[in-house]
């Protein structure tokens, strides 16, 4: 199945799930108000965050824009429980993101420099955090495994890479897959961003009137 919505209108792109398009008008405000250019993704899928802000980095930045994407294309817990249905999806996620990534990268008329990273993303983040100098980027997407040890590892470990007055995204900030009644705290990733905002919260603050499906908020201290 192709779908196309939500993203400037190409036939080519091939996306089987959209998580994303929800997130375009506050991803829009960000862009024309924080001018991000170089940008980290946590959780790539098949690409359509990433085309997204291919498109976004190659229309609003000069050449010299980056996107790094970290991904396992093994998917999270919530896949592999799915079982069969999900382990289709994923052996084909990163095809598609191969595929899409490179119509959008053809898209836009500003080079934008993509760097793919397939690793669990805790051993990628540790990587760069072992690099001197620290890499700083403008935006840390956070979207990965949404299971909430996982979610506070990596917001632990993408931080430092954040440059000060740089913006953090937290993707799913409400997601559970569970019932209301039955939800397992440990299975989403709430339970972890609120720990995170709560012990950094004189690091941070809170970009306002955005929707809160996803977290927004801006580095204010290292
Ligand atoms: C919700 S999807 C990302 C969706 C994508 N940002 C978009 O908007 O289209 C989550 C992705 O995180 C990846 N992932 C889950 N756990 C991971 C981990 N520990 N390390 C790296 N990637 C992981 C999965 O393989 C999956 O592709």
């Amino acid at each position: 199945m192709s779908d196309t919505r939500g993203m400037a209108a190409d036939v080519s792109y091939a996306f089987t799930r959209d998580w994303f398009s929800q997130n375009i008008t506050a991803w829009d405000q960000i862009f024309s108000q924080e001018k991000p250019r170089h940008i980290l993704e946590i959780g790539s899928f098949e690409g359509r965050s990433a085309c997204y802000t291919i498109e976004k980095l190659g229309a609003s930045v000069a050449d010299g824009a980056s996107l790094t994407c970290i991904d396992n294309w093994i998917g999270g817990q919530e896949h592999r429980d799915v079982g069969g249905f999900y382990q289709a999806v994923m052996s084909d996620a990163e095809r598609r993101f191969n595929h899409n990534t490179r119509i959008a990268l053809a898209k836009v008329s500003n080079k934008v420099t993509l760097r793919k990273i397939k690793q669990n993303s805790r051993d990628a983040l540790a990587q760069f955090l072992a690099t001197a100098p620290l890499v700083q980027f403008d935006l840390i997407f956070i979207d990965g495994s949404h299971e909430a040890p996982d979610v506070l590892a990596d917001s632990v470990l993408a931080f430092p890479l954040l440059r000060v007055g740089g913006t953090l995204i937290f993707d799913d900030y409400i997601w559970s897959d569970q019932k209301p009644q039955q939800r397992d705290p440990l299975r989403m990733p709430k339970p972890a961003i609120d720990a995170f905002v709560n012990i950094y919260q004189r690091k941070i603050e809170f970009y306002h009137r955005l929707p809160l499906w996803q977290l927004y908020l801006r580095k204010v201290a290292s």
